[in-house]
């Protein structure tokens, strides 16, 4: 069974922003790629319901669509949104058990950096730390599905390797992952198959072995 599949997605603010995407993600990494205003944020707006949308959504195969967001949430899909949203005067710790403590182990083995630093308010660490955060957050619901949007955005080379070192592992532990990214080598790296969103549409789908080419393409849409 499908952990997740998008049918024919509308979304629209003032004006249609999603034009009718499918998407299937199974247990597999799946990476979504896109220029700036593709619609790749809209699509986790519109999977959590915070945009008007239409069609169907399934989370393993049943219609979410007409849930309420925290209702989404419950049935285990989790996000590390773009811009991260933490408490910053919070420190690291209360940061990560504001959404569940059974995972707290799991969290700090994963990134041993947080443990060292979990007394720390987030505001005085480093972006990448930062983002850490923010991942490690989102995994503390114990999701069926984490998605993260554009986790690389501002972090310096030697970091995005961490971050995506770290999402390989949440693979490993078995949890689907959904990636945003303009960062295609990351996207690669971490997912299996991708999606290319260009104004709304989906443009191109493929395992990512059959899509090196993207990269070249990818610039020029
Ligand atoms: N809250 C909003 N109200 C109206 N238009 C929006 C809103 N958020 C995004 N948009 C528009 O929707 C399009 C897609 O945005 P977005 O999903 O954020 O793209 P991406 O994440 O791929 O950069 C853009 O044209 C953007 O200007
Ligand atoms: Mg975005």
């Amino acid at each position: 069974m499908k952990v997740l599949e998008v049918r024919n997605l509308k979304a629209y603010y003032d004006s249609e922003v999603l034009r009718g995407i499918n998407i299937e993600i199974g247990k597999e990494g799946v990476a979504i790629l896109g220029p700036n205003g593709a619609g790749k944020t809209t699509l986790i707006k519109a999977i959590f319901g915070l945009v008007k949308t239409e069609g169907e959504i399934l989370f393993f195969g049943k219609p979410i669509q007409n849930l309420k967001t925290h209702e989404r949430v419950r049935l285990g899909i989790s996000v590390c949104p773009e811009g991260r949203r933490l408490f910053p005067s919070m420190s690291v710790e209360d940061n990560l058990l504001i959404a569940g403590d059974e995972m707290l182990e799991t969290v700090y083995e994963l990134f041993p950096r947080l443990k060292e630093r979990r007394k720390q308010p987030v505001k005085t660490m480093s972006g990448g730390e930062q983002q850490m955060v923010a991942i490690a957050r989102a995994l503390m619901q114990k999701p069926k599905l984490l998605i993260l949007d554009e986790p690389s955005t501002g972090l310096a080379p030697a970091i995005v390797k961490v971050i995506g070192d770290a999402i390989v592992k949440i693979k490993e532990m078995g949890i689907p992952v959904m990636i945003v990214e303009q960062n295609v080598h990351l996207a690669f790296r971490v997912a299996d198959r991708a999606y290319v969103l260009v104004k709304g549409r989906v443009v191109k789908e493929g395992r990512v072995e059959d899509l090196h080419s993207i990269e070249e393409h990818y610039f020029e849409m």
